[in-house]
């Protein structure tokens, strides 16, 4: 039997969509940045390279945890036996955190499986099953990624502390440059989206009957759930920052600029 727009339930209307404003358009752009992010990201973690210069480290590969690390890295381990690119086993917990999202989730349903492309906008598909199977049905495993996020979300943070260090020919000390700048800036963003994951709400604010019994919760629910009205912002900003500051570390590796130092 027929499912979804076609069913015999739904008022039989010929046209796709009765919309006539660019509802392609937001699709459109989800498609088009999300895919350029998962090429570059794949991209900057094969190569393996590039990504340290003094002091800072790219996010993609914090914590560095190869050999070639020792001197580098905000973790005190490395592996030795590890020979690929270290962005290869890192880059699983964020990626796998913004794959599972909820918001992402809507935003690539539509964007790439068309499912419903938009508001009042049919789909091609017949059928629905939801996230009830292989491989969807792993979305629900995102509450397991936010905790990983989380510690990511905390080496980041280390990493920004030591952006505060000198560059190669400096003296010892506190020290501030454009990258600074721009770690300082990655990292209040990927702690707005971390916390603002709706995950988060309901880890600190679920299952509780009585809000007045439980007023810390209830204070830090009434924070995250404040944050959680922008998730989506911040998922997007999040995403081109996280980029961006990689990006610059692989100019300064490669000596193709120099960083701005203030002091
Ligand atoms: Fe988006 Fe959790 S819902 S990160």
């Amino acid at each position: 039997m027929a499912s979804g727009v076609t069913g015999p339930t739904r008022a039989s209307i010929p046209d796709r969509t009765l919309r006539s404003d660019r509802w392609w358009l937001e699709p459109l752009l989800t498609f088009v940045v999300f895919s350029g992010f998962v090429v570059f990201a794949t991209y900057r973690a094969f190569l393996g390279r590039d990504f340290y210069v003094e002091p800072y480290m790219s996010p993609f590969f914090s914590p560095c945890i190869t050999a070639d690390c020792t001197d580098k890295s905000a973790l005190p381990i490395v592996f030795e036996w590890w020979k690929l690119s270290p962005a290869l086993v890192i880059l699983i917990f964020p990626l796998g955190f913004r794959m599972t999202c909820y918001y992402y989730r809507k935003a690539y349903y539509r964007a790439f499986w068309l499912s419903p492309p938009a508001c009042a906008v049919a789909e091609p598909h017949s059928a629905y099953s939801g996230e009830t199977r292989l491989p969807l049905i792993l979305n629900n495993m995102h509450r397991y990624f936010w905790y990983g996020a989380m510690v990511v979300a905390a080496f980041l943070t280390f990493e920004t502390i030591l952006a505060f260090g000198p560059m190669e020919g400096e003296d010892p000390g506190i020290h501030m440059g454009l990258g600074t700048v721009l770690f300082v800036v990655n990292s209040v963003l990927i702690w707005l989206y971390t916390l603002s994951c709706h995950s988060c709400r309901h880890i600190v604010g679920g299952r509780l009957r009585t809000f007045s019994k439980h007023p810390v919760r209830y204070r830090m629910w009434t924070w995250v759930s404040r944050l959680n009205a922008k998730h989506s912002t911040y998922a997007w900003y999040s995403l081109f920052s996280v980029a961006a500051v990689d990006f610059y570390v692989y100019l300064l590796a490669t000596d193709r600029i120099s960083d701005l130092r203030f002091f």
